[in-house]
């Protein structure tokens, strides 16, 4: 995972959390699973337009270890609109190039959402665009905790204080990629919110008070127009970047 990325540039990676589902829902006096349903839509407009401008990852926030504490009825429609997902959605972005990922605890899922997760990961594994990452049932403090595991696992015969911040990078779930360069928050809230903690540590934030649903092309531009204008030291000095 390297964290080197070029400045005032387009992000390589960018990772969002989709907030504010359930708002744009309640101010239409629909139901919040409706909510869901239109920020379905939002992403898919997303993805696409990440994939027509080259961004090499997408990581969304689809759900966390902590959403099994809602309402068992929007859980269970947020399940099924997931398992639509994966049936409907998989041969769309294979046809156009687009690697799929879940990212997180799958084994607390039905038997029939893991089994379309494996069709699809296996279906879109060989694509070389996008690196579309959905986070479900993911939490960022359980993602280091199985680094940590992991690697003592394939080390067994290392003491932990050999274990370095290289080799935490390269057991967590998304090792391959560069860290996040961007990462964007809707609804309005300004937290992490347990995501992607590990990587984050030199992300751009972008806050946004849009409902996720809301979402489009034209606010992805204003978030990657943001992150153009800002400039990445990781610590050095203006000077030193501009050196570089
Ligand atoms: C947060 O809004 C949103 C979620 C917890 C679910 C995100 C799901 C989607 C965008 C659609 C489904 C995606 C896939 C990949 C199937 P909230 O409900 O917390 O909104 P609120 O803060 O306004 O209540």
């Amino acid at each position: 995972m390297s964290e080197v990325s070029q400045s005032r540039n387009q992000p390589k990676h960018i990772a969002i959390i989709m907030d504010g589902n359930g708002r744009w829902a309640k101010k239409r006096f629909l139901p919040r699973f409706a909510g869901h349903q239109q920020g379905f839509k939002a992403l898919r407009k997303v993805v696409s337009h990440c994939s027509q401008i080259g961004v090499q990852a997408l990581t969304v926030f689809a759900f966390s270890t902590e959403n099994w504490k809602r309402p068992q009825d929007e859980v269970n429609k947020l399940m099924g609109l997931f398992l639509t997902a994966l049936q409907k959605e998989v041969k769309k972005l294979d046809e156009n190039n687009v690697q799929l990922r879940i990212v997180g605890d799958c084994s607390a899922f039905s038997q029939q959402i893991q089994e379309h997760i494996k069709i699809a990961e296996d279906m879109t594994a060989n694509n070389t665009g996008l690196v579309l990452n959905v986070a479900a049932n993911y939490g960022g403090r359980a993602d280091i905790v199985n680094a940590v595991q992991k690697w003592q696992a394939d080390n067994p015969e290392k003491n932990i204080s050999e274990l370095d911040e290289e080799a935490i990078s390269e057991h967590l779930f998304l090792a391959d990629l560069p860290a996040p360069d961007l990462l964007i928050r809707t609804g309005g809230e300004q937290r992490i919110s347990n995501f992607l903690i590990w990587q984050m540590a030199y992300t751009e934030l972008y806050f946004t008070d849009v409902l996720w649903p809301q979402f489009s092309e034209v606010e992805l531009d204003r978030a990657i127009g943001s992150y153009g204008m800002r400039e990445r030291r990781f610590g050095q000095t203006s000077e030193q970047v501009e050196q570089c």
